[in-house]
């Protein structure tokens, strides 16, 4: 079962940060989870639709400027650009699941992608493009055909996970509130992989893994990996 650092080592770091990227790859996790936002253009890696709260900031983060982030932090860590991270991450062969946030994240990110390969150097089977905002997912599976998929799904839909096979997609992101065998098994049966946010529980790492689940979304990637380590040796 793969796990992904959630928002990076979330557990340890400030999330989103590049020091929760770093933190994530001195424990050796190298497949990440993070969460964009548009910000005049620029795809910033945060969580929150709002800065209060997480950040020093206040306001909605997508109404506010580029240089306003850059007055601001998270625990004293700079919000950094998705550029930067993956800049960072690209030299540990790292798998990095970006998920899309807000409403305007989609036509930057059509812009930015091919410069993640070109550029960066990435392959696309290195990036998983995930969004609860399935329409985004429609659209960029015409844009860029090559990118991988991801629907993230909050509950359980009634067509279980027909929206993944319409999109193409390479995995399916489940809650762990909303985690079914039915849901796994009709995911399997269609060629997706079975992803689980979040998970921190070694009670529910173990039943997840009993159940097929492909990998797990930790914010404390280190131990949920020492977990499954045990569980399969
Ligand atoms: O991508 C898995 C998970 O991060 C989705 O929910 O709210 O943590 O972004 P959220
Ligand atoms: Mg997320």
């Amino acid at each position: 079962m793969k796990v992904f650092a959630h928002r990076g080592a979330s557990g340890y770091a400030p999330e989103n940060t590049l020091a929760a990227m770093r933190k994530a790859i001195d424990l050796n996790v190298t497949s990440i989870e993070l969460d964009v936002h548009n910000v005049g253009g620029t795809l910033y890696v945060f969580h929150d639709r709002r800065l209060d709260g997480k950040s020093s900031g206040t306001g909605l983060i997508e109404h506010v400027s580029p240089e306003y982030l850059t007055t601001i932090t998270v625990d004293g860590e700079p919000i950094p650009t998705l550029w930067q991270v993956l800049c960072y991450l690209k030299a540990y062969n790292s798998v990095v699941n970006i998920e899309l946030k807000g409403l305007n994240s989609l036509g930057p990110f059509i812009d930015l992608y091919p410069k993640l390969l070109n550029e960066i150097g990435y392959r696309s089977e290195q990036l998983l493009i995930s969004s609860f905002h399935h329409g985004f997912l429609a659209t960029l599976k015409q844009r860029l055909p090559s990118a991988r998929l991801a629907p993230l799904l909050e509950g359980i839909p009634d067509d279980l996970a027909a929206c993944a096979t319409r999109l193409d997609a390479y995995s399916i992101h489940l809650s762990l509130s909303f985690i079914t065998q039915e849901l796994i098994d009709d995911a399997h049966a269609r060629g997706l992989m079975v992803y689980v946010y979040t998970v921190d529980h070694p009670q529910d790492i173990q039943d997840l893994a009993k159940m097929g689940v492909d990998g797990i979304f930790s914010n404390y990637p280190d131990v949920s990996q020492a977990i499954i380590d045990r569980l399969t040796h």
